[in-house]
């Protein structure tokens, strides 16, 4: 199944975050689509979920140190998400693995989305904010 490429954003240190998050996403369909062992599909949706957080956690902060001026936009769609994973992972722990599919399909294609446009426009922001402080 040919799934959502990952888009650049033109910072290193996040297209790395986004990759790895793709990467545990790819994870989560494979264990899915070995029939799950319950243990197994908990495990990965959790690495999923801690790379989730800290990657809207280093974005958050990235924007809150250069007032970026749509923080509360970008928080917020990030707070969404949040709460679908949330949802995933409780599903995941009763073992309800065609809701965590169904959740995982929906996160793949918010995250092309949110990180072709949202993300472009933070990361535009963010690294016209480090030329101008390195020029003053
Ligand atoms: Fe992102
Ligand atoms: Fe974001």
């Amino acid at each position: 199944m040919k799934r959502n490429k990952p888009q650049s954003v033109y910072i290193p240190k996040l297209d790395a975050e986004h990759g790895t998050i793709r990467q545990a996403a790819e994870d989560l369909h494979q264990a899915l689509a070995a029939g799950g062992e319950k243990g197994d599909v908990r495990a990965v949706v959790h690495v999923l979920m801690q790379q989730i957080n800290a990657h809207f956690a280093s974005e958050e902060r990235m924007m809150r140190s250069s007032a970026y001026p749509s923080y509360d936009w970008h928080k917020r769609q990030h707070d969404t998400m949040r709460k679908r994973m949330q949802e995933c992972e409780g599903r995941a722990d009763v073992g309800d693995h065609a809701r965590v599919s169904e959740l995982l399909e929906f996160f793949e294609a918010w995250l092309g989305d949110h990180t072709g446009l949202h993300d472009r426009m933070m990361s535009a922001y963010l690294r016209n904010f480090e030329r101008e402080q390195r020029a003053s």
